[in-house]
């Protein structure tokens, strides 16, 4: 993996021609952020295993299914069948995230976990040797163009600390209004996968969207 990378997220795409809105980001990244919803975890409802299987022969980018749904472990079999190449649950979503964990990789896929801002940092912190993604919600799950939260820097640091401390390789994913203004605090913060919907899919020339993004970071 690259310093960091930007994830663009399909939620802000054109659903009506998602194959054209994937070619478009292609060239300049590597994974593809796709957000699952269920109207129960979250108040909003995306869409699901057909859609993935859908867009699968459309591209090679790397699938990050990002699973904002209650029973992650009813969907996690589907999901990879379907051609996700990594799938992240909510660590609120389940009692005991190990067996979610263990059945990703049994289906040979990376396992990433999730984290709501509501919820204290310390929960997901042991995890993060056991997961090969931690992803950190920098806004309320649920929708698209939110305001990122500041709080979340500090959060992102104490994943990174955990990082660094035992030396892993565990991605460090951040998810919400990520954008021009923002990118290099989180960046800077600790964070390698940047996810970002609005910012890449509202600007026409989503591949220009992604190279102004970077070019904010000064490492
Ligand atoms: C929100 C989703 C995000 C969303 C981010 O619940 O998980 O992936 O696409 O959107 P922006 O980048 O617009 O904040
Ligand atoms: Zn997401």
């Amino acid at each position: 993996m690259k310093d960091f990378e930007i994830n663009p997220s399909i939620l802000s795409a054109d659903f009506g021609h998602l194959a054209d809105e994937i070619k478009k980001v292609e060239k300049d990244s590597t994974f593809l952020h796709i957000d699952v919803m269920d109207g129960h975890y979250v108040p909003n409802i995306t869409f699901g295993v057909p859609v993935v299987k859908a867009i699968r022969p459309q591209t090679n980018l790397i699938f990050d299914v990002h699973l904002m749904i209650t029973n992650p472990m009813d969907f996690v079999e589907a999901f990879a069948d379907a051609g996700a190449d990594m799938i992240t649950f909510h660590v609120e979503t389940v009692e005991d995230p190990q067996p979610v964990i263990d059945k990703i990789h049994s289906l040979g896929k990376r396992a990433g976990m999730s984290i709501h801002p509501d919820t204290p940092i310390d929960k997901i912190l042991p995890w993060v040797e056991k997961c090969d993604l931690i992803l950190i919600m920098s806004v309320r799950p649920g929708f698209g163009g939110q305001h990122f939260m500041e709080e979340s820097l500090d959060r992102i640091a104490a994943v990174k600390k955990i990082v660094e401390e035992k030396g892993l390789n565990t991605i460090i994913s951040v998810d919400g209004g990520i954008c021009t203004e923002t990118i290099d605090r989180v960046v800077k913060a600790g964070a390698n996968l940047l996810v970002a919907g609005s910012a890449v899919f509202s600007n026409d020339d989503h591949a220009k969207a992604i190279r102004e993004l970077i070019s904010c970071v000064s490492l």
